[in-house]
Protein backbone atom coordinates (compact mmCIF):
# COMPACT_ATOMS: atom_id res chain seq x y z
CA UNK A 1 0.00 0.00 0.00
CA UNK A 2 2.55 2.22 1.10
CA UNK A 3 4.53 1.27 -2.34
CA UNK A 4 1.43 2.23 -4.11
CA UNK A 5 1.35 5.82 -2.18
CA UNK A 6 4.58 6.57 -3.41
CA UNK A 7 3.79 5.69 -7.05
CA UNK A 8 1.02 7.48 -7.35
CA UNK A 9 2.49 10.59 -5.44
CA UNK A 10 4.67 12.59 -7.15
CA UNK A 11 5.30 15.42 -9.88
CA UNK A 12 1.86 14.56 -11.09
CA UNK A 13 0.31 16.40 -7.98
CA UNK A 14 2.70 19.36 -7.32
CA UNK A 15 3.90 19.76 -10.78
CA UNK A 16 1.95 18.75 -13.14
CA UNK A 17 -2.60 19.34 -11.57
CA UNK A 18 -1.32 23.28 -10.82
CA UNK A 19 -0.33 24.31 -14.06
CA UNK A 20 -2.73 22.30 -15.91
CA UNK A 21 -5.62 23.73 -14.02
CA UNK A 22 -3.58 27.29 -15.27
CA UNK A 23 -3.55 25.95 -18.53
CA UNK A 24 -6.98 24.65 -19.30
CA UNK A 25 -9.21 27.40 -17.26
CA UNK A 26 -9.49 26.70 -13.67
CA UNK A 27 -12.42 25.32 -12.21
CA UNK A 28 -13.97 23.25 -15.03
CA UNK A 29 -10.89 21.26 -15.48
CA UNK A 30 -10.60 20.64 -11.79
CA UNK A 31 -14.48 19.97 -11.58
CA UNK A 32 -13.92 17.05 -14.72
CA UNK A 33 -10.86 15.82 -12.69
CA UNK A 34 -12.44 15.01 -9.74
CA UNK A 35 -15.32 13.21 -11.61
CA UNK A 36 -13.04 11.64 -13.47
CA UNK A 37 -10.97 9.99 -10.15
CA UNK A 38 -14.16 9.21 -8.92
CA UNK A 39 -15.88 7.67 -12.06
CA UNK A 40 -12.90 6.78 -13.81
CA UNK A 41 -9.72 6.48 -11.64
CA UNK A 42 -10.89 4.51 -8.73
CA UNK A 43 -13.11 1.72 -10.23
CA UNK A 44 -9.97 0.85 -12.57
CA UNK A 45 -7.02 1.65 -9.75
CA UNK A 46 -9.16 -0.97 -8.18
CA UNK A 47 -9.18 -3.39 -11.41
CA UNK A 48 -5.31 -2.93 -11.58
CA UNK A 49 -4.71 -4.22 -7.99
CA UNK A 50 -6.82 -7.10 -8.60
CA UNK A 51 -5.41 -7.81 -11.80
CA UNK A 52 -1.78 -7.63 -10.13
CA UNK A 53 -2.93 -9.07 -7.06
CA UNK A 54 -4.20 -12.22 -8.77
CA UNK A 55 -1.26 -13.20 -11.38
CA UNK A 56 1.16 -12.30 -8.73
CA UNK A 57 4.51 -11.48 -11.87
CA UNK A 58 5.59 -8.83 -13.68
CA UNK A 59 2.43 -7.01 -16.03
CA UNK A 60 3.25 -8.89 -19.25
CA UNK A 61 3.43 -12.29 -17.86
CA UNK A 62 0.79 -11.28 -15.25
CA UNK A 63 -1.82 -10.88 -18.42
CA UNK A 64 -0.55 -14.20 -19.88
CA UNK A 65 -1.56 -16.00 -16.90
CA UNK A 66 -4.51 -14.26 -16.48
CA UNK A 67 -5.55 -14.66 -19.92
CA UNK A 68 -4.69 -18.66 -19.16
CA UNK A 69 -6.66 -18.62 -16.46
CA UNK A 70 -10.02 -17.42 -18.89
CA UNK A 71 -8.81 -19.56 -21.55
CA UNK A 72 -8.71 -16.40 -23.22
CA UNK A 73 -6.21 -15.38 -26.33
CA UNK A 74 -2.52 -14.63 -25.18
CA UNK A 75 -2.35 -11.08 -26.85
CA UNK A 76 -3.82 -9.75 -23.59
CA UNK A 77 -0.14 -9.72 -22.30
CA UNK A 78 0.77 -7.10 -24.86
CA UNK A 79 -1.47 -4.49 -22.84
CA UNK A 80 1.04 -5.89 -20.25
CA UNK A 81 3.96 -4.90 -22.55
CA UNK A 82 2.62 -1.46 -23.84
CA UNK A 83 2.40 -0.50 -20.05
CA UNK A 84 6.26 -1.14 -19.68
CA UNK A 85 7.05 1.19 -22.56
CA UNK A 86 5.08 3.58 -21.69
CA UNK A 87 6.76 3.52 -18.17
CA UNK A 88 9.94 4.29 -20.42
CA UNK A 89 8.61 6.74 -22.21
CA UNK A 90 6.95 8.84 -19.49
CA UNK A 91 10.41 8.26 -17.42
CA UNK A 92 12.00 10.17 -20.22
CA UNK A 93 10.54 13.36 -19.47
CA UNK A 94 9.67 12.53 -15.54
CA UNK A 95 13.53 12.27 -14.97
CA UNK A 96 14.19 16.22 -16.44
CA UNK A 97 11.56 17.35 -14.48
CA UNK A 98 12.96 15.50 -11.48
CA UNK A 99 15.90 17.12 -12.35
CA UNK A 100 14.33 21.02 -12.06
CA UNK A 101 13.46 19.88 -8.61
CA UNK A 102 16.81 18.65 -7.35
CA UNK A 103 18.64 22.29 -9.27
CA UNK A 104 15.75 24.34 -6.81
CA UNK A 105 17.17 22.32 -3.79
CA UNK A 106 20.57 23.55 -4.48
CA UNK A 107 18.93 26.72 -5.21
CA UNK A 108 17.66 27.05 -2.08
CA UNK A 109 19.99 25.76 -0.26
CA UNK A 110 21.94 28.96 -1.39
CA UNK A 111 19.19 31.11 -0.45
CA UNK A 112 18.91 32.21 -3.64
CA UNK A 113 14.81 33.02 -3.20
CA UNK A 114 15.35 35.66 -0.29
CA UNK A 115 13.33 38.13 -1.05
CA UNK A 116 12.84 37.49 -4.80
CA UNK A 117 9.63 38.63 -6.76
CA UNK A 118 7.73 37.70 -9.50
CA UNK A 119 10.10 38.84 -12.44
CA UNK A 120 13.54 37.39 -10.27
CA UNK A 121 11.65 34.20 -10.08
CA UNK A 122 10.89 33.58 -13.44
CA UNK A 123 13.97 34.91 -14.94
CA UNK A 124 16.06 32.47 -12.73
CA UNK A 125 13.55 29.32 -13.83
CA UNK A 126 14.11 30.82 -17.71
CA UNK A 127 17.96 30.94 -17.26
CA UNK A 128 17.89 27.58 -15.97
CA UNK A 129 15.53 25.95 -19.00
CA UNK A 130 17.87 27.50 -21.51
CA UNK A 131 21.02 25.70 -20.54
CA UNK A 132 21.16 22.86 -21.54
CA UNK A 133 24.67 21.57 -19.73
CA UNK A 134 22.88 22.26 -16.28
CA UNK A 135 19.41 20.83 -17.15
CA UNK A 136 21.73 17.39 -18.78
CA UNK A 137 23.50 17.77 -15.39
CA UNK A 138 20.29 16.98 -12.69
CA UNK A 139 18.60 15.18 -15.31
CA UNK A 140 21.58 12.44 -15.19
CA UNK A 141 21.46 12.83 -11.32
CA UNK A 142 18.01 11.97 -10.71
CA UNK A 143 18.26 9.43 -13.90
CA UNK A 144 21.19 7.79 -11.19
CA UNK A 145 19.49 8.04 -7.86
CA UNK A 146 16.45 5.94 -9.71
CA UNK A 147 18.79 3.33 -11.31
CA UNK A 148 20.61 2.80 -8.49
CA UNK A 149 18.24 1.69 -6.74
CA UNK A 150 16.41 -0.44 -9.64
CA UNK A 151 19.72 -1.76 -10.34
CA UNK A 152 19.78 -3.22 -6.24
CA UNK A 153 16.47 -4.02 -6.19
CA UNK A 154 16.39 -2.36 -2.49
CA UNK A 155 13.28 0.13 -2.41
CA UNK A 156 11.87 -1.82 0.77
CA UNK A 157 13.34 0.71 2.86
CA UNK A 158 12.35 3.62 0.42
CA UNK A 159 8.87 2.62 0.56
CA UNK A 160 8.97 2.22 4.65
CA UNK A 161 10.45 5.80 4.43
CA UNK A 162 7.31 6.45 2.54
CA UNK A 163 5.60 6.42 6.05
CA UNK A 164 7.08 9.38 7.09
CA UNK A 165 8.00 11.46 4.28
CA UNK A 166 4.63 11.12 2.86
CA UNK A 167 3.13 12.80 6.15
CA UNK A 168 5.93 15.87 6.02
CA UNK A 169 4.81 16.66 2.60
CA UNK A 170 1.72 17.07 3.74
CA UNK A 171 2.69 18.91 6.71
CA UNK A 172 4.86 21.10 4.79
CA UNK A 173 1.72 21.69 1.94
CA UNK A 174 -0.67 23.09 4.80
CA UNK A 175 2.17 25.42 6.45
CA UNK A 176 2.50 26.80 2.01
CA UNK A 177 -1.38 26.83 1.78
CA UNK A 178 -1.87 29.07 5.53
CA UNK A 179 1.28 31.18 4.51
CA UNK A 180 -0.20 32.01 1.15
CA UNK A 181 -3.63 32.00 2.50
CA UNK A 182 -2.43 34.69 4.79
CA UNK A 183 -0.20 36.67 2.60
CA UNK A 184 -1.74 36.06 -1.23
CA UNK A 185 -5.15 36.25 -2.33
CA UNK A 186 -6.86 32.70 -1.16
CA UNK A 187 -10.75 34.43 -2.25
CA UNK A 188 -9.44 34.62 -5.90
CA UNK A 189 -7.64 31.61 -5.83
CA UNK A 190 -10.44 29.36 -4.30
CA UNK A 191 -13.03 31.08 -7.08
CA UNK A 192 -10.64 30.22 -9.89
CA UNK A 193 -10.53 26.56 -8.45
CA UNK A 194 -13.64 25.95 -7.40
CA UNK A 195 -16.40 28.01 -9.04
CA UNK A 196 -19.39 25.75 -10.60
CA UNK A 197 -18.93 27.03 -13.87
CA UNK A 198 -20.15 24.51 -16.28
CA UNK A 199 -19.79 26.87 -19.21
CA UNK A 200 -15.81 26.72 -19.06
CA UNK A 201 -15.77 22.56 -20.03
CA UNK A 202 -14.61 22.20 -23.42
CA UNK A 203 -13.35 19.29 -24.67
CA UNK A 204 -10.05 19.52 -24.48
CA UNK A 205 -10.02 20.21 -21.18
CA UNK A 206 -12.04 16.61 -20.42
CA UNK A 207 -9.28 14.84 -22.52
CA UNK A 208 -6.43 16.84 -20.48
CA UNK A 209 -8.05 15.88 -17.16
CA UNK A 210 -9.10 12.26 -17.75
CA UNK A 211 -5.44 11.69 -19.17
CA UNK A 212 -4.09 13.28 -16.13
CA UNK A 213 -6.64 10.76 -13.50
CA UNK A 214 -4.95 8.28 -15.09
CA UNK A 215 -0.91 10.04 -14.76
CA UNK A 216 -1.92 10.74 -11.13
CA UNK A 217 -2.68 7.54 -9.84
CA UNK A 218 -0.19 5.92 -12.04
CA UNK A 219 -2.65 3.76 -13.81
CA UNK A 220 -3.09 2.02 -17.29
CA UNK A 221 1.08 1.01 -17.32
CA UNK A 222 1.51 -1.52 -14.99
CA UNK A 223 2.88 0.31 -12.39
CA UNK A 224 -0.30 -0.92 -9.88
CA UNK A 225 -0.62 -3.98 -11.09
CA UNK A 226 3.47 -4.89 -9.50
CA UNK A 227 2.54 -3.25 -6.63
CA UNK A 228 -0.99 -5.04 -6.40
CA UNK A 229 1.27 -8.05 -6.67
CA UNK A 230 2.56 -7.72 -3.49
CA UNK A 231 -0.54 -6.75 -1.49
CA UNK A 232 -1.75 -9.12 1.39
CA UNK A 233 -4.63 -11.16 0.58
CA UNK A 234 -6.04 -9.67 3.25
CA UNK A 235 -5.97 -6.06 2.68
CA UNK A 236 -9.14 -5.06 1.02
CA UNK A 237 -8.56 -3.53 -2.45
CA UNK A 238 -11.58 -1.45 -2.01
CA UNK A 239 -10.52 0.46 0.94
CA UNK A 240 -6.77 0.93 0.16
CA UNK A 241 -7.81 2.11 -3.43
CA UNK A 242 -10.21 4.82 -2.20
CA UNK A 243 -7.47 6.15 0.33
CA UNK A 244 -4.78 6.67 -1.64
CA UNK A 245 -6.98 7.78 -4.76
CA UNK A 246 -8.65 10.53 -1.95
CA UNK A 247 -4.70 11.58 -0.91
CA UNK A 248 -3.26 11.99 -3.62
CA UNK A 249 -5.98 14.22 -5.17
CA UNK A 250 -6.26 16.22 -2.26
CA UNK A 251 -2.63 17.05 -2.08
CA UNK A 252 -2.70 18.10 -5.77
CA UNK A 253 -5.21 20.33 -5.26
CA UNK A 254 -4.14 21.40 -1.54
CA UNK A 255 -0.73 22.32 -4.17
CA UNK A 256 -3.17 24.43 -6.30
CA UNK A 257 -4.59 26.38 -3.91
CA UNK A 258 -1.38 27.62 -2.47
CA UNK A 259 0.02 28.23 -6.00
CA UNK A 260 -2.72 29.85 -7.28
CA UNK A 261 -3.08 32.24 -4.15
CA UNK A 262 0.57 32.92 -5.15
CA UNK A 263 -0.12 34.07 -8.67
CA UNK A 264 -2.98 36.31 -7.92
CA UNK A 265 -1.63 38.42 -5.32
CA UNK A 266 1.70 38.40 -7.05
CA UNK A 267 0.01 38.94 -10.56
CA UNK A 268 1.49 36.35 -12.59
CA UNK A 269 -0.32 34.20 -15.30
CA UNK A 270 -2.02 31.57 -14.35
CA UNK A 271 -1.34 29.57 -17.62
CA UNK A 272 2.41 29.90 -17.09
CA UNK A 273 2.75 26.11 -17.89
CA UNK A 274 5.12 23.97 -16.80
CA UNK A 275 6.97 25.85 -14.72
CA UNK A 276 4.10 27.37 -12.58
CA UNK A 277 5.44 25.95 -9.47
CA UNK A 278 8.96 26.84 -10.19
CA UNK A 279 8.25 30.07 -10.74
CA UNK A 280 5.56 31.09 -7.95
CA UNK A 281 7.09 28.80 -5.04
CA UNK A 282 10.40 30.58 -4.96
CA UNK A 283 8.04 33.94 -4.08
CA UNK A 284 6.39 32.09 -0.83
CA UNK A 285 10.22 30.87 0.51
CA UNK A 286 11.95 34.22 -0.03
CA UNK A 287 9.26 35.95 2.27
CA UNK A 288 8.24 34.08 4.64
CA UNK A 289 9.32 33.58 8.23
CA UNK A 290 11.94 30.55 8.11
CA UNK A 291 11.46 30.19 4.58
CA UNK A 292 15.24 29.25 3.91
CA UNK A 293 14.13 26.14 6.03
CA UNK A 294 10.64 25.26 4.57
CA UNK A 295 12.07 25.73 0.72
CA UNK A 296 14.83 23.58 1.93
CA UNK A 297 12.29 20.97 3.17
CA UNK A 298 9.70 20.91 0.19
CA UNK A 299 12.11 20.26 -2.47
CA UNK A 300 13.76 17.72 -0.87
CA UNK A 301 10.44 16.01 -0.04
CA UNK A 302 8.88 16.64 -3.55
CA UNK A 303 12.68 15.35 -4.92
CA UNK A 304 11.58 11.72 -2.75
CA UNK A 305 8.18 11.82 -4.08
CA UNK A 306 9.53 12.10 -7.27
CA UNK A 307 11.96 9.26 -6.79
CA UNK A 308 9.67 6.99 -5.79
CA UNK A 309 7.49 7.48 -8.81
CA UNK A 310 10.07 7.18 -11.00
CA UNK A 311 11.18 3.71 -9.72
CA UNK A 312 7.78 3.00 -10.60
CA UNK A 313 7.91 3.90 -13.62
CA UNK A 314 10.78 1.34 -14.75
CA UNK A 315 10.21 -1.26 -12.27
CA UNK A 316 7.81 -3.31 -14.45
CA UNK A 317 10.35 -3.47 -17.93
CA UNK A 318 13.17 -4.40 -15.35
CA UNK A 319 10.96 -7.11 -13.85
CA UNK A 320 9.99 -8.68 -17.29
CA UNK A 321 13.31 -8.77 -18.54
CA UNK A 322 15.46 -10.13 -15.49
CA UNK A 323 12.55 -12.97 -14.78
CA UNK A 324 12.64 -13.95 -18.70
CA UNK A 325 15.76 -13.62 -19.70
CA UNK A 326 19.53 -14.54 -18.06
CA UNK A 327 20.58 -10.31 -18.00
CA UNK A 328 21.24 -9.58 -14.20
CA UNK A 329 19.03 -6.66 -12.86
CA UNK A 330 22.46 -4.81 -13.01
CA UNK A 331 22.51 -4.97 -17.07
CA UNK A 332 19.18 -4.53 -17.58
CA UNK A 333 19.32 -1.40 -15.48
CA UNK A 334 22.20 0.16 -17.56
CA UNK A 335 20.39 -0.78 -20.72
CA UNK A 336 17.55 0.78 -19.89
CA UNK A 337 18.72 3.71 -17.91
CA UNK A 338 20.96 4.65 -20.94
CA UNK A 339 18.48 4.76 -22.82
CA UNK A 340 15.87 6.49 -21.29
CA UNK A 341 18.43 8.86 -20.51
CA UNK A 342 19.07 9.75 -23.86
CA UNK A 343 15.49 10.17 -24.44
CA UNK A 344 15.76 12.75 -21.31
CA UNK A 345 18.82 14.69 -22.94
CA UNK A 346 16.31 15.40 -26.71
CA UNK A 347 13.57 16.15 -24.24
CA UNK A 348 16.03 18.77 -22.30
CA UNK A 349 16.86 20.07 -25.57
CA UNK A 350 13.39 20.58 -26.60
CA UNK A 351 13.08 23.52 -24.07
CA UNK A 352 15.96 25.22 -25.38
CA UNK A 353 18.15 24.27 -28.52
CA UNK A 354 15.62 22.25 -30.27
CA UNK A 355 12.43 24.49 -29.26
CA UNK A 356 11.53 24.87 -33.11
CA UNK A 357 11.24 20.97 -33.25
CA UNK A 358 7.98 19.76 -34.27
CA UNK A 359 7.16 16.23 -33.38
CA UNK A 360 2.88 16.33 -34.63
CA UNK A 361 0.20 19.14 -34.09
CA UNK A 362 2.81 21.77 -33.73
CA UNK A 363 4.33 20.11 -30.22
CA UNK A 364 7.71 19.54 -29.22
CA UNK A 365 9.54 16.67 -28.15
CA UNK A 366 8.44 16.97 -24.21
CA UNK A 367 5.00 18.39 -25.30
CA UNK A 368 4.73 15.32 -27.60
CA UNK A 369 5.73 12.67 -25.01
CA UNK A 370 3.58 13.88 -22.30
CA UNK A 371 0.31 13.87 -24.57
CA UNK A 372 1.27 10.54 -26.16
CA UNK A 373 1.42 8.89 -23.00
CA UNK A 374 -1.43 10.77 -20.56
CA UNK A 375 -4.01 10.77 -23.09
CA UNK A 376 -3.24 8.15 -25.49
CA UNK A 377 -1.32 5.38 -23.73
CA UNK A 378 -2.25 5.45 -20.67
CA UNK A 379 -6.08 5.48 -20.67
CA UNK A 380 -5.81 2.75 -23.64
CA UNK A 381 -3.75 0.81 -21.38
CA UNK A 382 -6.62 1.30 -18.64
CA UNK A 383 -9.96 0.42 -20.61
CA UNK A 384 -7.99 -2.94 -22.11
CA UNK A 385 -7.56 -3.38 -18.39
CA UNK A 386 -11.03 -2.77 -17.06
CA UNK A 387 -12.87 -4.58 -20.39
CA UNK A 388 -10.44 -7.66 -19.74
CA UNK A 389 -11.50 -7.65 -15.63
CA UNK A 390 -14.96 -7.29 -16.71
CA UNK A 391 -15.70 -9.15 -19.74
CA UNK A 392 -12.77 -11.43 -19.80
CA UNK A 393 -11.83 -12.93 -16.67
CA UNK A 394 -14.40 -15.18 -14.53
CA UNK A 395 -16.82 -12.99 -12.51
CA UNK A 396 -16.59 -15.28 -9.51
CA UNK A 397 -12.67 -14.94 -9.78
CA UNK A 398 -13.27 -10.90 -10.02
CA UNK A 399 -15.68 -11.15 -7.30
CA UNK A 400 -13.01 -13.24 -4.91
CA UNK A 401 -10.33 -11.00 -5.79
CA UNK A 402 -12.11 -7.88 -4.21
CA UNK A 403 -13.70 -9.30 -1.52
CA UNK A 404 -16.44 -7.26 -2.05
CA UNK A 405 -19.88 -7.94 -1.22
CA UNK A 406 -23.23 -6.95 -3.63
CA UNK A 407 -23.22 -3.43 -3.74
CA UNK A 408 -19.78 -2.70 -3.39
CA UNK A 409 -19.43 -4.91 -6.20
CA UNK A 410 -22.08 -3.74 -8.54
CA UNK A 411 -21.04 -0.63 -7.97
CA UNK A 412 -17.48 -1.42 -9.45
CA UNK A 413 -18.61 -3.53 -12.08
CA UNK A 414 -21.33 -0.78 -13.21
CA UNK A 415 -18.16 1.95 -13.38
CA UNK A 416 -15.47 -0.86 -14.52
CA UNK A 417 -17.75 -2.21 -16.95
CA UNK A 418 -19.82 0.83 -18.41
CA UNK A 419 -18.97 4.00 -17.06
CA UNK A 420 -15.18 3.68 -17.19
CA UNK A 421 -14.83 2.03 -20.73
CA UNK A 422 -17.58 4.63 -22.25
CA UNK A 423 -15.71 7.89 -21.07
CA UNK A 424 -12.45 6.63 -22.17
CA UNK A 425 -14.17 5.73 -25.76
CA UNK A 426 -15.57 9.07 -25.96
CA UNK A 427 -12.70 11.16 -25.82
CA UNK A 428 -10.44 8.62 -27.92
CA UNK A 429 -13.35 9.06 -30.10
CA UNK A 430 -13.11 12.81 -30.23
CA UNK A 431 -9.08 13.06 -30.17
CA UNK A 432 -9.75 10.97 -33.25
CA UNK A 433 -11.94 13.44 -34.54
CA UNK A 434 -14.95 10.86 -35.23
CA UNK A 435 -17.02 13.29 -32.68
CA UNK A 436 -16.78 17.07 -32.69
N1 LIG B 1 1.61 9.10 -10.55
C1 LIG B 1 2.91 9.65 -10.68
C2 LIG B 1 2.86 11.12 -10.31
O1 LIG B 1 1.83 11.65 -10.04
C3 LIG B 1 3.48 9.47 -12.06
C4 LIG B 1 3.35 8.07 -12.58
C5 LIG B 1 2.56 7.81 -13.68
C6 LIG B 1 4.01 7.03 -11.95
C7 LIG B 1 2.40 6.53 -14.16
C8 LIG B 1 3.87 5.72 -12.42
C9 LIG B 1 3.05 5.48 -13.51
O2 LIG B 1 3.85 11.79 -10.29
Amino acid sequence: MLATAGSAIGLGNIWKLPYMIGVNGGSAFVLVFIACIFFVGIPLMMTEVLLGRRAQKNPLDGMAALAKEANANPVWRYVGGMGMITGLLILGFYSVIGGWVLSYIWFALQDTFLNIDGAHAKANFDALLASPVTLIFWHTAFMVLTMGVVANGVNQGLERANNILIPALFVILLILLGYSMAVGDFATSRHFMFSLDFSKITPVAVLSALGHAFFSLSLGMGAVMVYGSYLRRDVSIARTTIYIALADTALGLLVGLAIYSLVFANHLEPAAGPGLIFQTLPIAFGHMPGGHVIGVLFFLLVAFAAWTSAISLVEPAIAWITENTRITRLQSAWMIGLTVWLLGVAVVLSFNDWSHIKIVFGLNIFETLDKLTSTILLPLGGILMALFAGYVMKKDHVQEELGLHDTGFKGWRITNNIVAPIAILAVFLYLFGVIK
